[in-house]
């Protein structure tokens, strides 16, 4: 059952205000809504209200009992309805029994609740669609040992009741669709803080989380008061409530949920301490912290007319969050994640049968299409607009979007207006990136002229599966040009045709260029750069994911030409010059140096093949790696000794000196002579998860004798604790050697593993098929067939996360035809069993036509 956006209708029927009731049971759980209803439609008599896995007990119409209603397996459709009246209805659900985490259900004995995207109607019956906003009163009704009893908004009431139950009543005045609504009921440690808004509103925050767990919750709470701190600095927006509460659980489909003032954050985006967060953690969690709650603007008090229009609130709220990260540590550094984000993840999706627009045009299963394409693309398109209008110019643009749509259901295209509006400029043709799927590949030539050069650009999108044509799209490009007397000239370029010429003057020659500094558009870029203009970039450009992309490139033309001739291509002697002079004295950035001293990844550099070589690409980053490891032991050991480490902080200096020695050990550890001693009194000595982890993973990487060894001893040392469990398993899944299958087995074995838990599974299985592409795609196709009976498993029990767990099959058509013959057939296999709607969309995508 696809949906079109095109075919958007208004709702019928408005609803001004819910009033819920909720009596928990585990499997028989009591729902009442009663609802104020008002025309919207003229002529309407009719109401389709969603429903799923809802036991129907009573439906009234003003106080009669209404027969007038079809009921159908996904809702009901009530008929001859007056022009405004009150909806009662009662049915019973059972949390316990829901596995899907959507709707109601229960995650180590607490309640909580994931309504979006459509999560609700298997609550109660209602129009569950992000353009009927009310305002939600809700009432909990569970026994004494549920201490905490939470929804949206406000607490009005908490009543002892005579059978020793305990009412609690919640009062939300923001209108809102129910996507947002939430509910959480259970017996937590509870965290609190406050902060104070720019215009004085005193706000409590507070989080909730498994006993005994309180003090790991700190870091997090900080990070939200950053970020409420940003949002009033950087956008004027201040918070409305005076409570924001954050629940952390351990079953979540996703990373978190910004519910109207209780958000739900899946727990290992809140918990953390040195023991056992690593620096990657701590990065995360303030980005979601943040990310969530930047939503209660761009997400809550101005929402979605419909899910087509998700990059709305997505698309933007990334964009936020990731400015945000920026401005807390290295902006650089941030950049650079978001980037390879887009060149993995993003452009293989848009090269693979799922390929949409950021605004899709058709969804079967909503689910499906909280994609990176949605969000990580998404924000890329929020970012080229900031850049095209500047930062005023976007400010101006987000105050008006705010002035206008406030307490509203809206567009992307009223985003854009917004934008256009407020800076008198017209982004007529920058609006195609919100409709065209697929990555527009952009090319450049550079002649000289008499007094300069002249820049010729094309650009070009392949065919996606979902869309034959394509047409030039507006590219911000900003450029360095670097000429022969050392000058820079920088600017930014718009282009938006299939082909321009662009004349600089005043240049010595020769010019050496930077383009798409910055990656100020996301694109896949080509231009013939000399080896030694990379080099020169490399050191001297002033855009530093410019510097990096310098460095990035190298590797994928080295990759490229080993590819080419099947055979491995020398390291260039200026590239070793540059490496050797970074290992022996590294930019004050060390996190920077690190990156510029770390080879792409596999998935970075498998976008840029049609057919992907997978052998190839894998062994000659094996090679590389190993000769950077051989040549530069002596300067790696040095490195690494002379990067003390201090008692653990989260902090940027400590994060880059962290990443820039457990760069150098990842090398020393790929080299014999390296004694285990160093090694062992990083792992026994450190204070803190990053660097005990950083030895398993360079061991693990290295392929070295011990890593198996030392995975067991992990285990058995922290495998109690639920963040370290799935640090363990992660490490296990990405053993690159055979012995990967027999030890998946053992580990879904382990008392901790839970098929029931995304979290278990994932950090086994996403990361087997994600983060290990040697046995994912070994030749004989045990890594497909193992995914693919994992998803069949996963599937019965949870469709979000099977769905998910898919994607690195879909793209079988990317490889050599013996190799896609086998994933079509593992994915063939599972077509043979009922899916559910999440998997079935995609199998039908990749494997029809
Ligand atoms: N709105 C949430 C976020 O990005 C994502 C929740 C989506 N959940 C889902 N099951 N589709 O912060
Ligand atoms: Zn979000």
């Amino acid at each position: 059952t696809a949906k079109n956006r095109l075919d958007y209708q208004p709702p019928a029927y408005v609803i001004s205000q819910v009033e819920l009731e909720f009596e928990l049971l585990p499997s028989k759980t009591r729902v009442l809504a009663v609802s104020q209803l008002r025309r919207a439609e003229a002529g309407a008599t009719s109401l389709w209200l969603d429903g799923q896995e809802l036991q129907l007990i009573s439906l009234t119409v003003n106080g009669k009992d209404w027969t007038t209603y079809e009921q159908r397996p996904d809702g009901i459709l009530l008929r001859d309805l007056p022009e405004q009246f009150e909806l009662c209805i009662r049915t019973e659900i059972n949390p316990a029994a829901n596995t899907a985490l959507e709707g109601l259900y229960l995650s180590n004995g607490a309640y909580c609740t994931q309504c979006e995207a459509e999560g609700f109607r298997r609550i109660t019956f209602y129009p569950d669609r992000p353009d009927v906003m009310a305002v939600f009163t809700t009432h909990i009704i569970a026994d004494a040992n549920l201490p905490f009893l939470l929804s949206n908004g406000n607490l009005i009431a908490r009543h002892q009741l005579a059978d020793g139950r305990v009412r609690v009543s919640w009062h939300d005045p923001f209108p809102k669709p129910c996507y947002l609504f939430a509910l959480v009921a259970g017996d937590f440690d509870e965290l609190t803080g406050s902060y104070i808004t720019k215009s004085g509103r005193n706000v409590a925050l507070k989080f909730y989380v498994d006993k005994g767990q309180q003090q790991q919750a700190q870091f997090a709470l900080e990070s939200l008061q950053r970020a409420m701190k940003f949002d009033e600095d950087v956008y004027g927006l201040e918070y409305d409530l005076d409570i924001y509460m954050v629940v952390a659980v351990d079953f979540f489909n996703m990373g978190a949920m910004e519910n109207k003032g209780l958000n739900v954050f899946n727990s290992k985006f809140v918990l953390a301490d040195a023991q056992t967060a690593t620096d990657t953690d701590y990065f995360n969690i303030e980005s979601i912290i943040a990310h969530e709650y930047f939503h209660n603007w761009t997400g809550n008090r101005v929402t979605c007319r419909d899910w087509f229009q998700l990059s709305l609130k997505e698309g933007l709220t990334v964009f936020r969050d990731q400015q945000f990260s920026a401005a807390m540590g290295s902006a650089t550094l941030c950049r650079i994640d978001a980037i390879k984000t887009i060149r993995t993840a993003q452009f293989a999706e848009d090269a693979g049968p799922m390929a949409h627009p950021i605004r899709p045009d058709v969804v079967e299963e909503m689910n499906n299409f909280y994609t990176v394409t949605v969000y990580d693309k998404g924000a890329e398109v929020i970012r080229m607009q900031h850049t095209l209008l500047g930062a005023a110019g976007f400010r101006c643009g987000m105050d008006l979007y705010f002035q206008r749509h406030d307490g509203q259901a809206v567009t992307c295209d009223d985003f854009v207006q917004a934008m256009q509006d407020a800076n008198q400029t017209d982004l007529s043709a920058f609006k195609r990136w919100y409709s065209q799927s697929g990555t527009p590949e952009l090319s450049a030539i550079l002649e000289n002229t008499a007094t300069g050069v002249r820049l010729t650009l094309r650009q070009q999108t392949a065919p996606t599966k979902d869309q034959a044509d394509k047409h030039p799209l507006l590219l911000p490009l900003r450029y360095e040009l670097h000429d022969g007397k050392g000058q820079i000239q920088s600017g930014l370029l718009q282009f938006a045709s299939a082909e321009q010429s662009f004349e600089f003057t005043d240049l010595q020659l020769p010019v050496i260029p930077v383009l798409l500094a910055d990656f100020s558009a996301p694109v896949k870029f080509s231009y013939a750069w000399q080896t030694d203009e990379l080099l020169y970039l490399s050191q001297h450009a002033q855009d530093g994911v410019a510097r990096w992309d310098a460095m990035q490139q190298l590797w994928s033309d080295l990759v490229r030409r080993s590819v080419r001739d099947g055979q491995l291509a020398a390291i260039p002697s200026g590239l070793l010059d540059v490496l050797g002079q970074l290992i022996r004295s590294p930019l004050t950035d060390l996190a920077f140096s690190a990156e510029l001293l770390t080879l792409p990844g596999f998935d970075t550099l498998a976008e840029q093949y049609e057919q992907i070589p997978v052998e190839m690409i894998l062994d000659a980053l094996e090679s590389y790696q190993q000769q950077l490891a051989t040549l530069f032991n002596a300067d790696w050991l040095d490195l690494y000794q002379r990067l003390a480490p201090a008692p653990y902080r989260y902090s940027e200096e400590q994060t880059g000196l962290r990443a820039l020695r457990n760069t150098a050990l990842r090398y020393l550890l790929r080299v014999t002579e390296t004694p285990d001693s160093l090694w062992q009194q990083q792992y026994t000595g450190s204070d803190n998860m990053t660097d005990k982890l950083a030895v398993l993973q360079a061991l693990v990487r290295a392929a070295h004798p011990q890593a198996q060894q030392m995975l067991q001893q992990f285990y058995l040392q922290y495998g109690h604790n639920v963040q370290l469990f799935d640090k363990h398993s992660a490490l296990l899944a990405s053993l690159g050697t055979p012995q990967v299958f027999a030890l998946l087995d053992q580990a879904e074995q382990l008392a901790q593993f839970d098929w029931k838990n995304p979290n278990r599974v994932r950090a086994l299985y996403a990361v087997f098929g994600q983060q290990n592409p040697a046995m994912f795609h070994q030749a004989d196709g045990a890594g497909y067939q193992r995914l693919a009976s994992v998803i069949g498993k996963a599937d019965v029990i949870n469709p979000q996360l099977a769905s998910r767990l898919v994607t690195p099959l879909l793209s079988f058509k990317r490889f050599a035809p013996a190799r896609a013959a086998l994933m079509q057939q593992a994915l063939s296999q599972l077509q043979q069993q009922g899916l559910s709607p999440d998997l079935t969309e995609k199998l039908n995508k990749a494997l029809h036509d």
